[in-house]
């Protein structure tokens, strides 16, 4: 799977079969948000990958009763340092997104989960009170694949040579 075919096939998975993911593709994951630019280089994100059935469900608790995301093979949990620079979140978002797209290649599903209890998923990680939880990224093998959400169309989106010109 190339670049263009793992953006294109991308789409949030909601229902993940039971499955156990391989430790050389879970470093090939790793790898993909190590490789992310970050503003300064700073790579200012830390990340928590939980495997046990246990915290998987007290995860998709915090992230307000999410229940699907226990059914994922590994749930990886971004932080970040925003004191660090200006840039920290979307340093994250971009290696969080690496990591999407290398789990595509590889055949396994994910979702973003922004929406989240930050007090709750700190306790149940250990994660440090001045860290900002970013994001909780369940990855597995699709169970559902799901309709293509609709997109706002090229004309929409962009313009050419200034602002609102099609
Ligand atoms: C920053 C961010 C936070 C999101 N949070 C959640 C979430 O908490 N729960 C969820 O089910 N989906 C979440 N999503 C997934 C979006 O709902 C999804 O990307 C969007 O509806 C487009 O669908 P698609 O990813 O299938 O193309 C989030 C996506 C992003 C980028």
């Amino acid at each position: 799977m190339n670049v263009e075919e793992a953006i294109k096939n991308r789409k949030s998975i909601r229902k993940f079969k039971e499955h156990n993911i391989k430790s050389e593709e879970i470093q090939k994951i790793m790898d993909a948000a190590i490789l992310a630019p970050s503003a300064k280089n700073l790579q200012p994100c830390k990340f928590i990958i939980v495997e046990s059935q246990k915290k998987k469900e007290e995860l998709a608790k915090a992230c307000l009763g999410q229940d699907f995301i226990a059914s994922a093979s590994i749930i990886i949990v971004c932080v970040i340092n925003e004191s660090l620079s200006k840039w920290t979140t979307l340093d994250a978002g971009i290696a969080i997104q690496q990591m999407v797209l290398q789990a595509q290649e590889l055949e396994y599903g994910s979702c973003w989960i922004g929406a989240l209890n930050q007090e709750e998923v700190k306790q149940v990680l250990n994660i440090p009170a001045h860290l900002k939880v970013v994001a909780v990224l369940p990855i597995g093998k699709t169970a559902i694949e799901p309709e293509r959400r609709p997109r706002k169309s090229r004309e929409e989106v962009f313009f050419f040579e200034e602002f609102g010109k099609n």
